[in-house]
């Protein structure tokens, strides 16, 4: 089966790890990826660097707005790059394009009018409450040869919304990663810290991710002081860079605040990080205090890393943790909240080493690349029209055919 993958960006995030995963695990027996995706970013190089056939296209523009000058704008980018999309699938003519965002999905759509091209869209993200969204869910339901995979029930629900009959056509596939990278290794914990100039005796928490406002550093940051008055051994790691347009404010913002607590010497930015593994593992407790978060990679990483993770609710998040078992689950935006918790669980050793082992096993357990790519094959198979050389793989995707 020949699969066109199509990402809008070339900046690397979340949605692109997990192409980068799908692309190095596919069956290559069964499966032949070709990559459709801008040049601008560190994507293009990840995609060569696997041998896949790629292909270049203009970046997409397309944001949430009303004002016009930037809507004629983002509509002349959006006819380009449609353009671009058409011409390469009547080239390569797949049997499946897989368009790995929302965006992506409304072009490889309008690209492939008139072509009857199974389209899916994997979605990454959460649909804002916005005029547009409605637009986004009418869009979809008009093009019944369009199926979509959601990272997590949260994500299925937020796309469908009212449109009841785009539940049908949604499955979800919960995200997996490469467990091995974040097995524990004897040592690594003590050689990071000593890198990082960390004593053995902080309490270290650690907040991974871009920096963007939605992944809530800012509140972290505002409210260390506060966690410091109680655990004065207390060191926070901000690991993670500003990837996508206005979050260099952002950036600066989060240092700013940092300098004017008076806590420099508290809080290390630590940028993108290519060891994050070994960063994790050096930590006792990882934070998540997104205001929006679609899955939440990063706590699947923490959990096969066995460092306790402590979240603030939202999207897809509590279908990863269960509270006060595999992680500590709290409101989103109640800052007390927020310092207490922290507090409370670096007083609290044992709850963290319970949470932190049961979390571990629940990771191993639910959430391997294997099992997110026997998910996917699966899915490929229910979704393409049967094909003469692939009878035996189609007779076990009953499991993926019950949910179209
Ligand atoms: C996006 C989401 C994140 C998710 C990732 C992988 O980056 O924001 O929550 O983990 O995609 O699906």
């Amino acid at each position: 089966m020949k699969i066109l993958f199509y990402n809008h960006t070339g900046k690397v995030s979340g949605a692109e790890r997990m192409l980068e995963l799908t692309l190095a695990g596919l069956d290559r027996s069964r499966f032949k990826s070709i990559v459709l995706c801008p040049k601008d970013g560190p994507l293009v190089e990840m995609v060569r660097g696997f041998g896949v056939r790629t292909e270049i296209c203009p970046e997409l523009q397309l944001r949430f707005t009303l004002r016009l000058d930037l809507l004629i704008k983002y509509l002349v980018s959006f006819w380009t790059v449609l353009s671009k999309v058409r011409s390469t699938v009547v080239e390569v003519d797949p049997d499946v394009v897989h368009a790995n965002s929302i965006r992506a999905g409304l072009v490889a759509t309008a690209a492939t009018l008139g072509l009857g091209t199974h389209v899916v869209w994997h979605l990454h993200d959460l649909l804002p409450r916005h005029p547009f969204s409605t637009a986004i869910r009418a869009f979809a339901v008009l093009f019944a040869r369009t199926r979509m995979i959601a990272v997590s029930q949260a994500v299925a629900d937020n796309f469908a919304g009212k449109f009841f009959s785009l539940r049908k056509r949604v499955s979800v596939i919960l995200n997996g990663i490469e467990l091995d990278r974040f097995k524990q290794v004897a040592g690594k914990r003590n050689a990071i810290r000593k890198e990082l100039q960390l004593d053995e005796t902080d309490f270290v928490i650690g907040i991974v991710g871009l920096l963007t406002p939605r992944k809530g550093q800012l509140a972290l940051l505002r409210n260390f002081p506060r966690v410091l008055e109680q655990v004065p051994h207390a060191k926070c790691l901000i690991v993670g860079g500003a990837v996508f347009n206005k979050d260099e404010q952002y950036a600066e913002l989060l240092r700013k605040t940092v300098a004017e607590s008076g806590i420099s010497d508290r809080v290390h930015f630590l940028g993108s990080r290519a060891d994050v593994p070994a960063i994790m593992q050096s930590l006792d407790l990882l934070v998540m205090n997104s205001s929006v978060e679609p899955f939440g990679l990063v706590i699947v990483e923490a959990m096969a890393c066995g460092t306790p993770v402590l979240a603030a609710i939202s999207g897809g998040i509590p279908e990863i943790i269960q509270h006060s078992r595999t992680g500590w689950l709290i409101k989103q935006g109640n800052d007390r909240l927020l310092v207490d918790s922290i507090i409370n669980l670096a007083e609290s050793l044992e709850t963290r080493q319970l949470i932190a082992t049961r979390a571990r096993e629940h990771a191993l357990n639910t959430f391997s690349s294997s099992r997110y790519l026997r998910d996917l094959e699966l899915f490929y198979q229910a979704t393409a029209p049967v094909t003469q050389d692939q009878p035996e793989v189609l007779a076990q995707s009953e499991a993926a055919k019950l949910a179209f």
